[in-house]
């Protein structure tokens, strides 16, 4: 059975399948506030957790663009939102093509835009899509399967320095230099194929006293080839110069980031447009990010990390 079919399979069997638990639902519907007849755009739709409490709150009255540009996510959101079939569209893009999906839809107005970054759990958790470090499987890490370089490709062209660059500004990863080294010295003698062996590549290359505390070796190597395959914070900027664009005065923009680069893109972004010397429209409403409740965070721990910022354009 394909992994497409197992999706489907399961998500058939039980729409609120564990695809992956939206973060901060009740945070988003309180600071979008959307409105009967509103049109929203859920720019990074996964499973449609999001999309779904939207929809929820307004019983139906509104219309949601879901973009998503894992065909899988597309997949699952139509399942798990087919009682709201006439008020979602669904898109496979990337949201760094917001100003053209919304021209290309005649779509006159936009009351609120989500983002909710990074990865799904799905994703993570399938090991055939190569983003875990847990599990072996090929060395993909594309979100859109099928386009674009994959996590692969980078580690058996880029030069040493390429890689160390990549290492060291995505992932932070103070031993990028020598898992880099190690990386090349491997692939001189054959090419590295999957998720298992880049993981003892690293855990060679880490001394083992700095091994021994901390989260798992492999974390920061991960996160940066994943944010370098899918070009993540380009996209980040892109997507959020063109929200800015597309919103209707009043509308709301909600962005839920996970890790220091992106939010730290997220509060730059409000601040230079909400910025009155740049002529600013946007009214930040999040003096500081909001963070998940104890609650949420011990019954969905991968929300730990999640930060929400939100803005009102005027
Ligand atoms: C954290 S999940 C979103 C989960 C979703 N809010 C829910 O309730 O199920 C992030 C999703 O964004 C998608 N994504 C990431 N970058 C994207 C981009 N540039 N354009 C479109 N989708 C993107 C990923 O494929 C993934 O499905």
């Amino acid at each position: 059975m394909s992994q497409k079919d197992r999706l489907m399979r399961d998500m058939k069997a039980n729409p609120q399948t564990d695809y992956h638990t939206a973060v901060m639902t009740d945070e988003v519907v309180w600071l979008m506030h959307p409105k009967p007849g509103g049109v929203y755009i859920d720019c990074t739709l996964g499973s449609g957790g999001h999309a779904h409490r939207l929809l929820e709150f307004v019983c139906d009255d509104a219309q949601v663009i879901g973009i998503d540009r894992d065909q899988d996510a597309i997949s699952a959101a139509k399942q798990r939102l087919k009682c709201f079939r006439d008020t979602v569209t669904f898109v496979h893009g990337n949201f760094s093509d917001l100003q053209d999906i919304v021209e290309n839809l005649r779509i006159p107005q936009v009351d609120g835009i989500l983002f909710d970054l990074g990865v799904s759990s799905y994703q993570l958790d399938e090991a055939e899509r190569g983003f875990s470090y847990m599990e072996d499987g090929p060395l993909d890490m594309r979100m859109n399967q099928g386009a674009g370089l994959s996590a692969e490709d980078l580690v058996n062209t880029l030069s040493v320095k390429e890689i160390t660059d990549i290492l060291r500004t995505y992932g932070e990863e103070r031993w990028a230099a020598r898992i880099a080294n190690f990386i090349v010295e491997k692939r001189d003698k054959a090419p590295i194929t999957t998720t298992g062996e880049l993981v003892e590549i690293i855990k060679a290359a880490i001394p083992a006293r700095a091994r021994r505390s901390g989260p798992h070796p492999a974390r920061r190597t991960f996160q940066a080839l994943r944010i370098a395959v899918n070009h993540e914070l380009d996209n980040l900027h892109e997507g959020l110069e063109q929200a800015m664009k597309i919103l209707s005065a009043g509308g709301r923009l909600i962005v839920i980031s996970y890790h220091s680069l992106e939010d730290r893109i997220v509060k730059t972004t409000f601040l230079e447009m909400s910025d009155p010397r740049n002529h600013g429209s946007l009214r930040i409403l999040t003096r500081k990010p909001i963070v998940p409740c104890r609650e949420e965070v011990i019954a969905n721990p991968r929300s730990r990390s999640a930060k929400l910022r939100a803005a009102e354009k005027f």
